[in-house]
């Protein structure tokens, strides 16, 4: 199929996608159907969004425990909150963003040593979520690594930009170790003490960076960073360096829901919800719906940290929050599963592995 640009828009592959080629115009097979929203009509700056003060949850068993309320709404009502006073140092942050923001300048030959198509290859590099099999394409470059253990990982991480290892494995260790206390806060929420899903995550806990890259779009009106999806994880934390993040808010506008803006805030991160905690809680909880936007001028940087159990680590319903008015409302899963309906389905069109997972009443 050839566009008036002369171009074949039925699929752009990675190493030659629009984005990285920085094309002046969006080709058709980036414009997403107007149910994605990429221009929102409906979404609002001035959303507050519920932030937990890291601190508080340190400073003692009261103060934890009014803490613990914040949080238990959060989890239910959006799947998302902010966090600050977490204790990560700002440097740490800015170095990230930095050695990332290098190694998506670096010239194309270098960064192709990374690319795969192979969803469960532990380094890879790459454009599309299923290169050359996407009926839509976004706007989005990625390297994704594995980060726990680091010894095992870290010499298999690209050896550029300089100091990117050091860096980013030193970012990856103190995102972990919050992880691990966000988990032990989300599971005591849910009466299930802190040491739950923490020592098991502790012990073989699977950690995957997602570096995202999102160059200015000459028309962020009609294509999309990522499409609307939830991500596989128990949580995942976010660092950004610019606001394009949304997520749904399913509550609002009596349920039919609305995109909310996720505002840079200096020092914060951000955790997502992910499929496998609404797992844990039996649906009390819920994965939060989230996606990106580009915009016309600046690229976007992103680092989600992925924070799930071992590879073949089943995350179940306990028993504990099962009586006769809720039953197990889900199936167990491990992360190889997700990568396995991963390999199956087409996520370009908003299939979601936590449906997958659902039991019907
Ligand atoms: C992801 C993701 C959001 C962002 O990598 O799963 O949702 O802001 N990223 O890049
Ligand atoms: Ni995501």
């Amino acid at each position: 199929m050839e566009n008036e640009k002369g171009e074949d828009s039925s699929t752009f592959k990675m190493g030659n996608s629009a984005q990285e080629r920085s094309l002046p115009y969006v080709p058709d097979c980036y414009i997403v159907p107007p149910c994605y929203e990429p221009s929102d009509a409906l979404d609002s700056n001035f959303e507050i969004l519920p932030t937990i003060d890291v601190s508080r949850l340190r400073a003692g068993d009261d103060e934890r425990r009014v803490v613990l309320q914040d949080l238990t709404l959060a989890c239910q009502h959006l799947g998302f909150f902010q966090i600050v006073n977490h204790g990560i140092n700002q440097n740490i942050l800015d170095d990230a963003l930095a050695v990332a923001n290098g190694f998506f300048e670096l010239p194309a030959k270098e960064k192709k040593k990374f690319m795969s198509n192979d969803v469960y290859a532990p380094v890879r590099y790459s454009t599309s979520l299923k290169d050359g099999i996407d009926k839509i394409q976004f706007w989005r470059i990625f390297l994704k690594h594995y980060a726990h253990p680091l010894h095992r990982w870290i010499h298999l991480w690209p050896e550029n930009p300089p100091g990117y290892r050091e860096k980013m494995g030193k970012f990856c260790e103190e995102v972990r170790k919050l992880s691990i206390e966000i988990m032990g806060a989300i599971t005591e929420s849910l009466g299930l003490g802190r040491d739950y899903i923490s020592s098991r995550m502790d012990e073989n806990g699977m950690q995957v960076m997602a570096i995202n890259c999102y160059p200015p779009c000459p028309d962020p009106e009609t294509a999309l960073g990522l499409p609307p999806h939830s991500d596989y994880s128990c949580i995942t934390i976010l660092l950004q360096n610019l606001a394009g993040l949304k997520i749904f808010d399913r509550t609002a506008h009596g349920g039919s829901g609305r995109w909310v803006v996720v505002p840079r805030v200096e020092g914060a991160l951000k955790v997502h919800i992910g499929d496998h905690v609404e797992v844990l809680s039996n649906g009390l909880y819920k994965s939060v719906v989230h996606k990106v936007t580009l915009n016309e001028e600046k690229t976007r940087i992103s680092l989600a940290s992925l924070h799930s159990l071992g590879m073949d680590d089943k995350m179940s319903v306990p028993y504990q929050l099962v009586n006769d008015k809720n039953p197990v409302r889900y199936r167990e899963s491990s992360f190889n599963d997700f990568l396995d309906f991963l390999v199956k389905n087409d996520i370009s069109q908003g299939k979601r592995f936590i449906e997958t997972l659902r039991i019907k009443d």
